[in-house]
């Protein structure tokens, strides 16, 4: 089939275009390169060395033969454009990975809350008006985030896919109905998330758009075996307080002897996917699409749930490198439990990659591989949740 994959740069939407080109889908990357404009604004880089676009789409053709296309487009800016994309290109579905993605980034200052807002909300509006502009029938596969549900409001409930089944209260009796779960997103980026789903919900009810929102854990993991072929095709690998997300920042700090970052207790759980299994559920999902008319598809896109201290205590255990406590930037509860159903890729076919596969062994030895690249006063989280809060000040690598 033919695929526009929205946000086809960044760390999952690399990877995910190389593997669904891989097996035999047409690809046609659309980015703004807007991630890599934001590293030149942190004055931060990949930890990994990736290469320009144009390189990036050469190298695959070389080895393979397959070509990917490649449109620098603003999905937030430039509607119309896409409208055009779409009716020349007529692809039979789209994967959206086009959005500002960084908690701490979307907080740390108005400038960035509201280009998260803008940004995010426009550019999700905008490939659906333009999906119903031109009458295509085209699938769309959104990723969302496990940071819609919040965490801790249901207690030890398992958080289901989606939708939740609830009472409602009549003078005639109890009517049960099915409702989208709350949202209660915990930073302005995981807000931008919650109102996507209603975008979605719209949609598919008013145009029968046929939808599917993955709700997606914390990526961990660097390369897919299409991006391990090349070093010319490496990922993404952000450690920076604002991008680097919590196992692959433990992961880089344990290969340069920086102690690890933990934010408060540790007491956090967060849910937890390689990438490897992104590009695979992002393959299945594509597969299943709903039938016109149905509602939002929503599936958990998480494998395995880790308390943060668990998590820096195996590292530490792993590597000898010492745990750092720091204080929290973020406004949350300092422990929470998660328990999160994911039964329907398994389901469809997704054998998970845990923790325990020996891939920590392979992200430690990319990290260690380019330990030199690392600018370590960037390691820290500067961006707090509340003007005031407190933060660390640099830490000694060893
Ligand atoms: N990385 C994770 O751990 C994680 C976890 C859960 C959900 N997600 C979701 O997966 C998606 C991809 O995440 P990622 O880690 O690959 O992020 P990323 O920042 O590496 O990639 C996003 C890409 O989208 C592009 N982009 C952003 N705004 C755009 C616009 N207006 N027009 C065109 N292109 C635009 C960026 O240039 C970038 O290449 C995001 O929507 C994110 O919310 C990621």
């Amino acid at each position: 089939m033919k695929v526009l994959v929205l946000g086809g740069d960044g760390f999952c939407g690399w990877p995910t275009s190389l593997h669904l080109s891989d097996i035999g889908h047409d690809v046609i990357v659309v980015d703004n390169l807007s991630r890599r404009a934001i590293d030149l604004e942190l004055e931060v880089e990949s930890l990994t060395p990736i290469r320009p676009m144009g390189e990036r789409v050469a190298v695959w053709k070389e080895l393979t033969g397959k070509e990917i296309g490649f449109v620098n487009l603003d999905l937030a800016k430039e509607y119309d454009r896409f409208e055009q994309l779409l009716r020349t290109e007529r692809p039979d579905a789209i994967v959206h990975f086009g959005e500002q993605r960084a908690a701490p980034y979307s907080m740390r200052s108005s400038a960035a809350k509201r280009y998260t807002v803008d940004n995010n909300v426009s550019g999700t509006h905008n490939v659906l008006a333009a999906v119903v502009a031109t009458g295509l029938d085209i699938a769309l596969v959104h990723l969302g985030t496990m940071g819609v549900y919040g965490y801790g409001w249901s207690g030890s409930a398992p958080i289901p896919e989606g939708y939740l089944t609830v009472k409602v209260p009549t003078p005639d009796g109890d009517l049960e109905r099915e409702i989208l779960h709350p949202a209660n997103p915990g930073s302005v980026y995981h807000m931008t998330k919650t109102l996507d789903q209603l975008l979605f919900a719209f949609y598919a009810k008013n145009d029968k758009l046929r939808i599917t929102d993955l709700h997606q854990g914390i990526v961990w993991g660097t390369q897919t075996p299409q991006t391990a072929l090349d070093e010319r095709l490496i990922n993404r690998f952000d450690y920076d307080g604002d991008y680097g997300t919590v196992l692959n920042r433990f992961l880089m700090q344990a290969a340069i002897g920086h102690p690890l970052t933990v934010h408060g207790t540790g007491g956090q759980t967060r849910a937890f996917i390689h990438i490897r299994d992104t590009v695979r559920c992002i393959q299945i999902a594509l597969e299943n699409p709903p039938v016109a008319g149905e509602q939002v598809k929503v599936f958990n896109q998480v494998t395995e749930t880790y308390r943060v201290r668990n998590l820096a205590n195996l590292i530490s255990s792993l590597t000898g490198v010492e745990v750092a406590n720091l204080p929290n930037p973020r406004q949350e509860a300092a422990e929470n439990d998660l328990n999160v159903e994911r039964e329907q890729f398994v389901k469809l076919g997704l054998n998970p990659t845990l923790l325990s596969d020996g891939l920590l062994e392979e992200s430690r030895d990319v990290a260690q591989k380019y330990r030199d690249r690392a600018d370590t006063s960037k390691i820290i989280a500067r961006s707090t949740w509340r003007q005031g809060m407190e933060t660390s000040p640099d830490l000694v690598t060893k």
